[in-house]
């Protein structure tokens, strides 16, 4: 199968990268896609270098899958013209959740709606995904009614340019840290 991670440069599409790898996911050509300032930098997928493409390259490469994490705006201009080429979109970011013409799924809980006509498929946040697998069977079985959830997101869910600026914050808090302890 001809494969694109759209975000193939982030943190996400770094690790669908690394999953579909460990997985063995039958992937027959890989097509990493990021934005223009990404194109032609280098990405490794199974001891192997791929070049990264732009968006209309990766449309024009007819891949039979997108996996989509290059946050909710990119997603909503771009997973309609990859669709448009026939194209099945899976989408992480946020941008098709809501919209009642697209099918929220987890695999492990409802593949089953699924048909070859769903070219954009959405999927829920990470924090849902792994709590609806585990209610699932509950729900089956009892009927769940309502579910009361805190969640408390990592900042690493903030992408890439948000986890560098942290860790440098973090770093400026420990030096002026030290420089008061010692002058004090
Ligand atoms: N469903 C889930 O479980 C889940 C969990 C976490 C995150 N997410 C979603 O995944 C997405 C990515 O998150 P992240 O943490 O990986 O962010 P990130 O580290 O900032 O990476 C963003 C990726 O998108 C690319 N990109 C940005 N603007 C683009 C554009 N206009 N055209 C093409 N590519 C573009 C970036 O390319 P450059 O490197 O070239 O900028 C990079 O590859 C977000 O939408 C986030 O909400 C989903």
């Amino acid at each position: 199968m001809k494969v694109a991670v759209v975000g193939a440069t982030g943190l996400v599409g770094s690790k669908m990268l690394q999953v579909l790898a460990e997985r063995n996911f039958p992937v027959t050509e890989l097509v990493p896609v990021a934005s223009e300032k990404s194109v032609g930098k280098e990405v490794e997928f199974k001891g192997a270098k791929y070049k990264v493409v732009s968006m209309a390259d990766g449309i024009a490469a007819k891949p039979a899958v997108a996996i989509f994490s290059a946050g909710g705006g990119t997603s909503l201009e771009w997973a309609p013209k990859f669709a448009e080429a026939g194209i099945t979109v899976i989408d992480n970011s946020s941008a098709w959740r809501m919209d009642p013409t697209k099918k929220l799924v987890v695999p492990e809980v409802n593949a089953e709606v699924l048909t070859k006509e769903d070219k954009i498929i959405a999927n829920p946040n990470c924090s849902t995904i792994q709590m609806v697998v585990a209610l699932q069977p509950l729900h089956k079985k009892y009927k769940i009614k309502r579910v009361v959830v805190s969640t408390y997101q990592s900042v690493t869910g903030t992408g890439k340019k948000q986890l560098t600026s942290y860790s440098t914050n973090v770093k400026a808090c420990r030096v002026k840290w030290l420089i008061n302890t010692r002058l004090t």
